[in-house]
């Protein structure tokens, strides 16, 4: 079979679609090719890498270049799952790795690489997505079961009150009255935003300094709020109010775990551009990190599991919305939310894909 268009598509452009990490290395184990996915896992440029030794270009690699150096000398490659990379001073990256002897021309070696965690991100993603599916349709539902004879609850109230005026039980029904609009509160935040999304190019920076003008506003004089953004980020096409909503609640929950310790703190807005990324099983060329970071207490291990959940809330006049309204909206524009949390640094990351456009030719 013949496949006259793939002539026309250059090789490097194909290995760059690939979210598998590739490198060629030549017969002195210098770098003679590096794809994009490999730029983003070792957080290297390929200018920069290109024609340098591999322990020196990637100091990954240090640890296994006896290894691949004995795979280029007796032409023979090796699969080694798991395998460990680690540059001093951070966390190892685990991936899944093939070394093959190839003709470059010359001899060198190709390394294929996928990371492990990546794996487990992806089938997490489409769980967690599913999780909150489930139980945003079970909030639903309940609140309106209670929405609905709470107006009647509400009106009977009223109407009692209208009856006898003057009744001393008057302060009963107040209580009923207010409590009562308490509750319709909640249901509807529990219902969540009722109008649909008016999509629109939207400066993602431009929202962002929105948010942390008003955050800046709530915040005392003990916390510090700093901006790194990436100025390459296009526009995205969102509901602006439904972002600015989603980042309110993350970045309020900064500020109210600050509030509580004595001494001062930091957030940190963050934005960065991720490239060949996996949200929902749904893989992006293009999508746009904003991380949320605090200095603040972090959050117990016990509750991380749960934190996205409805509910679910260790903070006295908290609902436990905040974080499952965020999740929903970022979702509904094709993103997700995470979270990564120790004492002294907590980072709610959101993704939004940058290329909905393609997705939906998709
Ligand atoms: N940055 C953070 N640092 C520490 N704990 C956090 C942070 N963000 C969220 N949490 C924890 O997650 C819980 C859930 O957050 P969520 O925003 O969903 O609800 P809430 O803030 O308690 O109530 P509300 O509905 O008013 O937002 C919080 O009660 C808090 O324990
Ligand atoms: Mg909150």
């Amino acid at each position: 079979m013949k496949f006259p268009g793939l002539k026309r598509v250059a090789p490097a452009s194909v290995l760059d679609g690939l979210s598998t990490a590739v490198i060629a290395l030549d017969q002195s184990l210098r770098v003679a090719y590096l794809n994009s996915a490999s730029e983003t896992l070792f957080s290297v440029s390929r200018k920069h890498a290109f024609g340098l030794p591999v322990a020196q270009a990637l100091p990954h690699f240090s640890a296994i270049e006896a290894r691949l150096r004995r795979a280029l000398e007796n032409g023979s490659g090796f699969i080694e799952r798991e395998l460990r990379l680690r540059r001093s001073g951070e966390e190892p990256i685990a991936v899944d790795c093939t070394v093959t002897p190839v003709t470059l021309p010359g001899p060198g070696l190709l390394l294929e690489m996928l990371p492990v965690d990546r794996h487990m991100r992806i089938s997490r993603d489409e769980l967690l997505l599913a999780q909150h599916e489930v139980s945003r349709e079970l909030i639903r539902g309940m609140a309106h079961e209670i929405k609905n004879p709470l107006g009647g609850i509400r009106g009977a109230a009223q109407l009692l009150e209208a009856e006898f005026p003057d009744s001393e039980h008057r302060e009963y029904t107040r209580v009923i009255i207010r409590e009562a609009d308490r509750l319709k509160n909640l249901v509807n935040r529990m219902l969540g935003p009722n109008k649909l999304p008016q999509m629109a190019p939207v400066n993602v920076h431009e929202v962002i300094e929105h948010v942390r003008q008003l955050l800046e506003a709530e915040a005392s004089d003990k916390i510090a709020v700093t901006r790194d953004y990436d100025p390459s980020i296009p526009e995205i096409v969102a509901d602006r109010e439904q972002l600015i909503q989603a980042l309110l609640n993350i970045t309020r929950n900064a500020l109210q775990s600050l509030d509580g310790q004595d001494q001062s703190g930091k957030i940190v807005l963050r934005t960065r551009t991720r490239r060949q990324f996996t949200i929902g099983g749904q893989r992006h060329r293009l999508v746009a990190q904003i991380d949320i970071e605090d200095d603040g207490p972090g959050i117990p291990e016990s509750l991380m599991e749960r934190i996205f959940f409805p509910m679910v809330t260790t903070r006295a006049e908290g609902t436990g919305l905040g974080l499952p309204i965020a999740q929903y909206l970022i979702h509904a524009h094709g993103g997700l939310v995470e979270c990564t949390s120790r004492s002294g640094c907590t980072v709610f990351s959101i993704f939004l894909p940058l290329d909905l456009d393609d997705r939906r030719k998709t």
